[in-house]
């Protein structure tokens, strides 16, 4: 469907969004990072209108703004511009244009939690205690004895609190030190902050994927977060206190609701947010009836929470799903997604047992069939595996806290030449293994690339795979099923997690599946690990 916010407002229902680290998409000039230029040469492959290609209906870009790079992009130190590795303000209109000409939507990462260091509020408010942005960002004396204000962690490991010199206080960071928190209780912040959210609306910016949008708010005397009773010795930094006091707070959810109320400025623009949680404390995102909230906030839980992975396994499948319908009011769209640039990559994940791509074929049916927006991250559709990366290679500066994140940001791979189709230069990351390419699955029918095909442009013309109820959930024997339908058509969806056959009792016409068969069967067959959707008889 060509282009038109003020027509189809709520797009994002049925969109399938593919999620773009623009360091890593294309490198169009040569330097070994990705730009703008490079995404705007391979919109083709993302959206041309035919089923050659591989149909996303919008594109979520990882931060393009000035930074210093230090979380790579995530520091923010200009809202309104363009880092230059990636282009200029002149190629970010180009790159809006050529997405909207194929019907493709565009979504910033809005980074509302902090900014950078080196942004001129966090300058002018170091300056001196009396400076007029001082509360902008939490400054606080040391507590007796020297302690640090409070016992918050910083999600990267250590305290929250660094001390500076200039002014004699410490400021919070509940990331890297180059992160400084902004004081989302001051009006002028969060004007100011709603003010970058409108720039970019009126440049023709359709919608925004909000980091960390949880931790905006914090308990206004900054207390103590209490001590998490599970947290061992040896596990991550960040998990010892619980994040009470400065996550998923009730006040959090105003401020969501004053951030909808400037996107419901502009037709047709929406938000969804990287929150975590319980299903209870997701579901609030979406706001209530008489005051809406986010258009979408993403549900992690297929991927794992508190830093734990989550197996491949049907009854976990069937609690995740079914949990989060009942918790969700019926105005909210679920949001589902298996992967992103911070986590283990869905092949790794679940390659213990090498057979990680078997699964990663179940897991298209299963991400394209579910009752969601589905996010996607690139490389997933031809199954790209995180990446070793040499230590003097890395990247990331988490890895000295967290985990390296580097082996899931590497390159996309385009083809088989030396520079991948990525850069005619040097790569910012290395490449991974040979043979994995676009161009060696796109003539190949067997592919990865050819499953997500077929089915993204399946679930593009079947009103009940992209807008239909969810319902029927079970999970028998190691295969979890449900049934989307809508205005009597039936479409059931199966995944085997098993790595043995599974054979069911319905009949139907397989419309799409992770093996060759497809068609009008008496019973569905399920290969090992395998995946299909049935139009029900
Ligand atoms: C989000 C981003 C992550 C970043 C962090 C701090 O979790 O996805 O990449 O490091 O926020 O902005």
């Amino acid at each position: 469907m060509p282009y038109d916010p003020e027509s189809d407002p709520e797009w994002w229902r049925r969109a399938v969004i593919y999620q773009i680290y623009p360091r890593s998409f294309r490198d169009a000039n040569g330097d070994g990072i990705g730009d703008l230029e490079g995404v705007i040469s391979r919109l083709d492959y993302l959206n041309d209108g035919t089923e050659n290609s591989l149909g996303i209906d919008a594109i979520w870009f990882s931060p393009t703004f000035p930074s210093p790079m230090k979380d790579f992009g995530y520091d923010v130190s200009d809202y309104c511009g363009v880092h230059p590795d990636f282009g200029d303000m002149a190629a970010m209109d180009r790159l809006i244009a050529e997405c909207h000409k194929r019907g493709i939507r565009v979504l910033l990462d809005w980074v509302p939690n902090h900014s950078s260091d080196q942004h001129p509020w966090f300058i002018e408010s170091r300056s001196s205690r009396t400076s007029a942005k001082r509360d902008w960002y939490f400054w606080r004396d040391f507590g007796e004895d020297g302690a640090a204000p409070n016992n918050w962690r910083s999600i990267f490991g250590g305290p929250a609190w660094q001390f500076d010199d200039a002014t004699a206080q410490n400021y919070l960071h509940s990331f890297l030190i180059e992160q400084p928190d902004l004081n989302w209780r001051n009006p002028d912040v969060v004007a100011a902050m709603h003010d970058t959210l409108r720039f970019w609306m009126s440049r023709g910016v359709d919608g925004f994927r909000v980091d960390v949008l949880g931790m905006i708010v914090k308990h206004p005397d900054l207390l103590d977060n209490p001590p998490n009773p599970d947290w061992k010795h040896g596990d991550r930094d960040a998990n010892r206190v619980l994040r009470t006091n400065c996550q998923n707070l009730p006040e959090v959810y105003d401020a969501v609701a004053e951030i909808r109320k400037v996107l419901d400025e502009y037709p047709g623009r929406m938000a969804v947010g990287e929150v975590f949680g319980r299903p209870d404390q997701l579901a609030r995102y979406y706001g209530t009836a008489s005051q809406p909230g986010l258009h979408l906030a993403f549900n992690f839980h297929f991927i794992g929470q508190d830093g734990e992975y989550a197996p491949w396994d049907a009854d976990l499948m069937l609690k995740i799903v079914a949990g989060y319908e009942a918790a969700l009011p019926a105005y909210a769209q679920p949001c589902y997604a298996f992967g992103n640039h911070d986590r283990i990559r869905f092949i790794s994940r679940h390659h213990g047992d090498g057979m990680g791509h078997l699964r990663a074929r179940a897991a298209a049916l299963l991400l394209l069939g579910l009752r969601s927006t589905p996010f996607l991250y690139y490389g997933e559709e031809i199954g790209m595996e995180d990446v070793d990366v040499p230590e003097e290679q890395m990247q990331d500066p988490a890895r000295f806290l967290w985990e390296g994140r580097d082996p899931e940001r590497t390159p996309m791979q385009w083809d088989e030449t030396t520079g991948r189709g990525f850069t005619t230069g040097h790569p910012w990351l290395p490449f991974g293994a040979a043979g994995l390419s676009v161009a060696a699955q796109s003539g190949d029918a067997a592919s990865l690339l050819a499953l997500y095909r077929r089915a993204i442009w399946t679930r593009k013309r079947t009103p009940a795979l992209h807008s239909g109820s969810m319902g029927d959930y079970a999970a028998v024997d190691g295969v979890f099923s449900f049934v989307r339908e809508s205005e009597g058509e039936r479409i059931m969806v199966a995944v085997n997690t098993v790595p043995e056959s599974r054979t069911l009792s319905v009949a139907g016409d397989v419309l799409v599946a992770t093996g060759p068969r497809l068609g009008p069967v008496d019973e569905v067959e399920l290969e090992p690990l395998g995946a299909a959707w049935v139009r029900l008889r």
